[in-house]
């Protein structure tokens, strides 16, 4: 109780911070939109934030600016989503697979193996060709503006009780996953047992032994301290899943046609910036959990790809879907 009266005097001095928007003539004051992000701040996706909040300040000739609440200040993402839908905050990073729960359809962009690169990945993931009516579903009957993606890493296992090579390693193992059936499913296939949690309490899970271990890339790995009591990191590479920076809907209708413009071309910079800083902080993070004693192994690629291959017949099965599937296909 306590805490849930704690979080909600913290988000209701949340809306409305900043006010005005600027749009008077003579009488420009800043609209501060607060972005709810669950990761630290020197993640690069932070950076990009920040980043992209000096430029947007600085097109808008000071009408809008943007601050970052890391850490999960504002709760798990999925809480921080419905606080999007209600205005309550303006903006957040969610991962992929939690917008699956609106519509099924986004499952497509969220299934294992089916990225080449990084740079495959974000090709598809902002062309509005390819995924503009996907995102546009969720506007006006979820209240969730989707302005685009950031690479959010490539995800592999880690776990308590040694490396993970073939399916077989992870039999009976429960592995952490972010909430979505598709993700449950595909772990399964991989041969373990996926069981849905917020990031914020992976490491206690762990540590208690509800969970043998859990998938993320080296980031969370290291900078979450997993490292250090599921230290057996295998790269099984199943998983690229976009991480969207949504906004509710009334937020973005405030802008300007110019501003409108301005902001969507500085998120595709930022989303470029943010995607080449990645592999630097991938290195970075290898190292500090090779420091704090965990250890790196190759796995059995193509065995899980034929593993999990079921789960892509099951969630490319309509025409959305198979359109949007046949686009990635042709980005490779
Ligand atoms: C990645 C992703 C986050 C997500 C996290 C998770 O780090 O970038 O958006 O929250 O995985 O597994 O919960």
């Amino acid at each position: 109780f306590t805490v849930l009266a704690f979080s909600s005097v913290a988000v209701l001095g949340l809306s409305a911070c900043g006010s005005g928007g600027g749009n008077d003539a003579g009488q420009q004051s800043a609209t501060v939109l607060k972005v709810a992000f669950n990761q630290n701040a020197t993640h690069p996706q932070a950076v990009a934030i920040t980043e992209l909040s000096e430029k947007l300040k600085e097109a808008t000739d000071g009408a809008y600016e943007l601050e970052l609440f890391p850490d999960e200040q504002l709760g798990s993402q999925a809480e921080t989503l419905e606080l999007v839908q209600s205005g309550a905050v303006d903006m957040a990073i969610v991962a992929g697979p939690l917008l699956e729960a609106f519509n099924p359809d986004f499952s497509v962009l969220n299934l294992p193996y089916i990225y080449d690169s990084p740079e495959h990945q974000m090709s598809v993931l902002n062309d509005p060709e390819i995924t503009g009516d996907l995102y546009d579903s969720l506007t006006e009957s979820e209240q969730i503006s989707v302005i685009g993606a950031y690479h959010g890493g490539v995800r592999n296992v880690y776990t308590t009780d040694g490396p993970v090579e073939t399916p077989a390693d992870l039999a009976g193992q429960k592995i952490r996953v972010i909430s979505s059936d598709t993700n449950v499913s595909m772990v399964g296939l991989m041969g373990g047992v996926g069981t849905p949690m917020p990031q914020g309490d992976v490491y206690t899970a762990i540590q208690s032994g509800v969970l043998n271990g859990a998938e993320n890339n080296e980031l969370i790995f290291a900078d979450l301290g997993h490292s250090e009591i599921a230290a057996f990191y295998s790269y099984t590479k199943h998983l690229m899943i976009p991480d969207y920076l949504v906004a509710n809907p009334a937020v973005l209708e405030a802008f300007s046609e110019d501003q409108r413009a301005d902001l969507e071309s500085l998120f595709t910079e930022s989303v470029d910036s943010e995607l080449a800083s990645f592999d630097a902080k991938v290195t970075e993070a290898k190292k500090k959990a090779e420091d704090s004693g965990a250890t790196f192994h190759e796995a059995d690629v193509d065995a899980f790809r034929e593993a999990v291959a079921p789960l892509l017949e099951e969630k490319i099965s309509n025409d959305v879907t198979t359109a949007i599937f046949d686009k990635i296909e042709a980005a490779r």
